[in-house]
């Protein structure tokens, strides 16, 4: 049987992994300034991560939601302490596009209405809804295109309200840094206008941290950079480390009915454990501080490069551009200097999303790399 050719391959096939590298069959070393595309957030084979699904591997795998699962109340308390934002409720999934639709039906569930706002360049992933709010005409079939979903650009607060003003709209979807469409960030001051503008006229605000959260940006949140409160908040990626888990973070006065959202695997044993595992070390090893450390490391690097024309991100969600297209830089970085990267849909921005474990020396062995392939 034939995969379903729907990825472009690099040329490489890591065999094992371990913290911020990973290694083919010949044991070369790649230096992952890509973390697997923000999921790997503790590190390759993290020891304590390793051994925490290993005992669990041997107590038990999974059973359904129907049973009372101990390990998805201590992720729950886990996180909310991590967060601070132990009054919002917790839903399990198991993807970043699963939570995202879990979001906007629960957004539209609590509203009665069905129109989503999503921003221009947005990405929220690749199902019904999901995909309908993400700005990408060649990624959205027919039969995913009849939601009704408007885009509006950052910044535009009159644009705002002249659509929320019509009453129908259930939600308000918004990357606060956005990830693939190339790291844009809303003003701060817009932030503060689309909690006012949402509260006013009834609709929901869905931050999508699916990959900005999780200590990435340097707070747990990208959203907790500004102050706003969003009503659900939802996330991935990085939670598990690589072992797929999703979920969202529901504000309390939204209240739970049986039924209401479901899913069989969903917060499964073995996700929990993988999920406890990535936030005991993110707590022991105080990593949300570091990513700010190492993203302020790595600004002042890159602010000395005449070649960068930007630097784009927060902590270690990272961009840096150029006035060029940066595909054969990229090459150059991964066959010739060993080092994995990120692109984006802007062509010229050069993505870098490491594990949340790496050291100025990387930082430093990258930038080294970088000034020659240039
Ligand atoms: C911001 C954002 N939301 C949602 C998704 C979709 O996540 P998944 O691929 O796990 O479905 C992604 C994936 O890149 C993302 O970057």
């Amino acid at each position: 049987m034939k995969l379903f050719d729907v990825y472009p391959l690099y040329d490489l096939t890591p065999v094992r992994g371990s913290d911020v590298f990973v290694y083919d069959a010949a044991n070369q070393a790649y230096l992952d300034l890509y973390g697997g595309h923000a999921v790997v957030s503790i590190g390759h084979g993290h020891p304590h991560f390793v051994s925490r699904i290993k005992d669990q591997l041997e107590q038990l795998v999974f059973y359904s939601n129907a049973i009372i699962n101990p390990l998805q109340q201590a992720l729950a308390t886990k996180l909310g302490q991590l967060s601070c934002l132990d009054t919002y409720q917790l839903f399990l999934c198991n993807s970043g596009a699963e939570a995202n639709e879990n979001a906007l039906k629960l957004a539209s569930f609590y509203t009665g209405k069905s129109r989503i706002i999503a921003f221009q360049n947005s990405f929220h992933g690749r199902t019904s809804a999901a995909v309908a709010v993400t700005d990408n005409p060649k990624i959205v079939a027919p039969l995913n295109a009849h939601h009704p979903v408007t885009f509006l650009p950052f910044n535009d607060p009159q644009q705002l309200e002249n659509e929320l003003k019509k009453g129908d709209v259930a939600g308000v979807i918004i990357e606060v840094i956005q990830g693939v469409g190339g790291l844009d960030q809303p003003e701060t001051k817009f932030l503060e206008q689309l909690e006012q503008l949402c509260n006013l006229y009834g609709a929901l605000i869905i931050a999508d941290e699916v990959q900005s959260g999780y200590g990435r940006t340097g707070a747990f949140f990208a959203y907790q950079h500004a102050s706003i409160t969003p009503h659900i908040i939802s996330m991935a990626k990085g939670m598990g480390n690589g072992f797929p888990i999703g979920g969202i973070l529901i504000h309390p006065t939204i209240e739970a009915a049986y039924g209401l959202l479901g899913t069989t695997f969903g917060g499964n044993h073995l996700a929990c454990a993988a999920a406890l595992a990535v936030l005991e070390v993110l707590e022991k090893e105080k990593l949300q501080e570091h990513a700010q450390e190492m993203g302020a490391y790595f600004f002042e690097s890159a602010k000395v490069l005449p070649e960068v024309k930007k630097i784009k991100g927060k902590g270690l969600m990272l961009g840096l551009e150029f006035d060029f297209e940066v595909g054969p830089l990229r090459k150059k970085l991964l066959y010739d200097h060993h080092i994995m990267t990120g692109g984006s849909s802007n062509k010229n921005l050069l993505r870098l999303l490491p594990p949340l474990t790496i050291q100025q020396n990387h930082i430093a062995q990258f930038f080294t790399a970088l000034k020659e392939a240039l």
